[in-house]
């Protein structure tokens, strides 16, 4: 397998303009349906990182209609990616069968009616959390985290890919920066903790107040799991229930192993929100 490349953030305006290039042929075909989705200059950044890393097996958590997995496919495409061969592909994972603004459509509608002929390298897992997805998603080597974005969620999304993910490959967020809209009112903080904790290399997009960033995993991509509860230790917006920890739990223990679980278990017991909080499962 090939060195993923290092990514440095004066490269980022360059390969957001090439991100830009590819997406042009995505323009005037997002119909009115599709909302809810990452912003042009955010679409650049990660065409702009895929044109550079040229992912072969990609996940993205958080589909909603299928407009960021469109924006993911048309890229993997124009590089050559999605040339016919089969084992290229980007999976999609959604909690909702059904997108969130429009109960009527299936999440990841989108790819289907803008890019079909790219439907042969979609997958898509609806109605899972991450962690019951990636064990058949299997090995990727790059990841788009843009799902729930209270805290912990995108922090739990992270430790269900890691596991799966290849040396030095690279997991991009979005909404780094979501908490600081005024209407937001400080809360969904969870990507912007795990980009601004995040200790390892990162990168993310020009704008002056980014929404969305890229950090980059270790060698062994398990080796950063103290980094990550750190991160995770941070008191959580939302309660998460008990039944679905325990699960989360069962797969720390499986995929890091036993001693990760224990320091797993205490971070939540000492993080979670009580149950007079917002629920959310
Ligand atoms: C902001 S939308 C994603 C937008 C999409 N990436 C785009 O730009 O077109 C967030 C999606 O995450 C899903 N979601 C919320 N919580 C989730 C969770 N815990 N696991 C997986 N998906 C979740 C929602 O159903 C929703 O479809």
């Amino acid at each position: 397998m090939s060195a993923v490349p290092k990514i440095e953030q004066n490269q980022v305006s360059s390969l957001e303009n090439f991100g830009d290039h590819l997406g042009k042929s995505l323009i005037g075909k997002r119909s009115s349906w599709i909302m809810g989705q990452i912003s042009k200059r955010d679409e650049n950044f990660i065409s702009g990182i895929i044109s550079y890393l040229k992912p072969q097996k990609v996940v993205e958590v958080g589909v909603a209609s299928g407009w960021s997995s469109t924006v993911i496919l048309n890229a993997m495409s124009q590089l050559g990616a999605p040339d016919g061969k089969e084992d290229v592909w980007l999976t999609g994972v959604d909690l909702s069968p059904d997108y969130y603004l429009d109960k009527e459509i299936r999440t990841g509608a989108a790819v289907a009616e803008i890019v079909p002929d790219l439907l042969p390298h979609y997958r898509l897992k609806t109605g899972v959390f991450s962690f019951q997805a990636m064990p058949d998603v299997g090995g990727v080597d790059f990841a788009f985290i843009d799902a729930h974005h209270a805290h912990p969620w995108a922090t739990f999304d992270l430790l269900s890919v890691i596991p799966f993910m290849s040396p030095n490959s690279w997991v991009a967020l979005h909404d780094i920066n979501l908490c600081t809209v005024p209407r937001h009112q400080h809360k969904n903080r969870a990507p912007y903790y795990l980009y601004f904790l995040w200790k390892g290399p990162k990168v993310h997009s020009s704008p002056e107040t980014p929404m969305i960033g890229a950090i980059n995993l270790p060698e062994n991509p398990r080796d950063c799991f103290s980094d990550v509860i750190e991160i995770l230790s941070t008191p959580w917006e939302v309660h998460v229930p008990e039944d679905l920890l325990h699960l989360w739990v069962e797969y720390v223990v499986k995929y890091y192993g036993d001693a990760a679980g224990k320091e797993f278990m205490n971070c939540c017991a000492i993080a979670n929100k009580p149950t007079l909080g917002r629920s959310n499962a």
